[in-house]
């Protein structure tokens, strides 16, 4: 059998991708799948930005752009950043990345090899792991618990940082538990910080606007004391429903910058000219669809939570961002594996395990509530039912 090189051993996976195949798959055989895996709004991208793309098309746009992206957009990216956090950022540090992804992939390769620690939330997003263990560098958990609001806490955190800490990743508010970090926290974080100054840190801001019940949303940006050493990914998959789309971007100081630029060059050379051209016109048009995307999803977030609550064996902190429930389900007597499985197979619902984001995520579910409301009710129904 043909092999790659040994690393490829390490590389994990994002396990909800499988689950949306396999969901997929029993719906094609006539099965009825309620598919709360897969994290993506459940809405059509705003009109105004489909047109721009359809615009930029019909203009003739069909050829490569500059691999960091066309400049109207890198500067609009700044204009945003003012406007949303008070922040001045130069549009040459923007680099536009198809989807935010490659954001985190370029930050860990770039830092990673044996002998360094990059240290990731566990619950977290599992490429962070996964990307870092391919790389030879020590992942080390940043724990993330339920008694928290699954918000780090700024000591547990420095205890860990030592002079081999390359990068540390943050993520909030949080895929997979929706958890926030208060800005208390990250402001000790940042300060204890100081004593680390070789430390990078990559904070993914990529669910930024989506937050309930007066949670803050608070940009590690907005630190100039660690902006020279700040990566910053965001995006416009969850904001504005373009998850398909493949755009993203990554703020990098001006040392890390070029070498962000070459690893695009190496392997995408630019992002599709029509989907930056429908990026401009997303930062730069209304707020009025984010603001009705995230009321949706507010409603939604508190019926999930409700009935989740309901299941018996089953509980479910309130999550103060993205759009994710992530319910304990020690109660029920399953591992979050096989309750996975038996609720895609035999209840037809899709969800992720909570192991699926890190071995914190043992006892947990992921549920995914960008979905309607008819789906979430028959979901969790379907589940009190399986479980009772
Ligand atoms: C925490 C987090 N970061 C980054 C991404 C990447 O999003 P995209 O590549 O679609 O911009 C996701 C997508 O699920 C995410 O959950």
């Amino acid at each position: 059998m043909l092999q790659p090189i040994a690393a490829f051993d390490r590389l994990g996976t994002e396990t909800a991708f499988e689950v949306l195949a396999r969901a997929n798959q029993l719906a094609a055989e006539g099965r009825s799948i309620i598919n709360l895996g897969i994290g993506q709004p459940d809405f059509r991208t705003p009109d105004h930005i489909v047109e721009a793309a359809k615009d930029a098309l019909d203009r003739g746009e069909h050829g490569y752009t500059p691999a960091a992206g066309i400049p109207s957009l890198r500067a609009a990216v700044a204009v945003d950043l003012k406007r949303r956090h008070n922040v001045d950022v130069d549009p040459n540090s923007v680099l536009i990345t198809p989807g935010a992804k490659p954001v985190m992939y370029f930050a860990i390769m770039m830092l990673g090899e044996p002998g360094a620690d990059i240290m990731y939330p566990n619950p977290g997003f599992p490429i962070y792991e996964s990307v870092i263990n391919f790389t030879g560098a020590t992942a080390v958990p940043i724990e993330l618990h339920e008694s928290e609001g699954f918000a780090f806490s700024a000591d547990e955190v420095l205890a860990k940082v030592t002079d081999r800490t390359r990068l540390i990743i943050l993520n909030s508010p949080s895929n997979p538990t929706g958890g926030v970090v208060p800005a208390e926290e990250i402001d000790k974080l940042v300060a204890g910080l100081a004593a680390y100054p070789e430390t990078i840190i990559l904070s993914d801001e990529v669910y930024s606007w989506i937050l309930y019940g007066g949670s803050q949303h608070v940009s590690l940006l907005s630190y100039p004391e660690i902006r020279d050493r700040l990566i910053l990914l965001e995006g416009w998959s969850k904001t504005y429903a373009m998850t398909g789309w493949r755009i993203g971007y990554g703020i990098f100081p001006p040392s890390l910058f070029a070498h962000a630029e070459r690893l695009a060059v190496n392997s995408y050379s630019c992002v599709n000219a029509a989907t930056q051209h429908a990026a401009v016109a997303a930062l730069e048009g209304p707020d009025d669809d984010i603001h009705k995307m995230v009321k949706a999803f507010d409603e939604r977030r508190e019926l999930i939570i409700r009935e989740l609550n309901n299941i018996p064996g089953v509980r479910c902190a309130d999550p103060g961002g993205a759009f994710y429930a992530f319910p304990n389900i020690e109660g029920t007597g399953f591992d979050s594996q096989t309750l996975q499985k038996k609720l895609l197979e035999e209840a037809g619902v899709a969800v992720v395990s909570g192991t699926s984001f890190g071995a914190m995520g043992q006892g947990y579910l992921r549920l995914s509530y960008a979905a309607s409301s008819e789906e979430i009710l028959e979901a969790t129904k379907r589940i009190r039912d399986l479980l009772s």
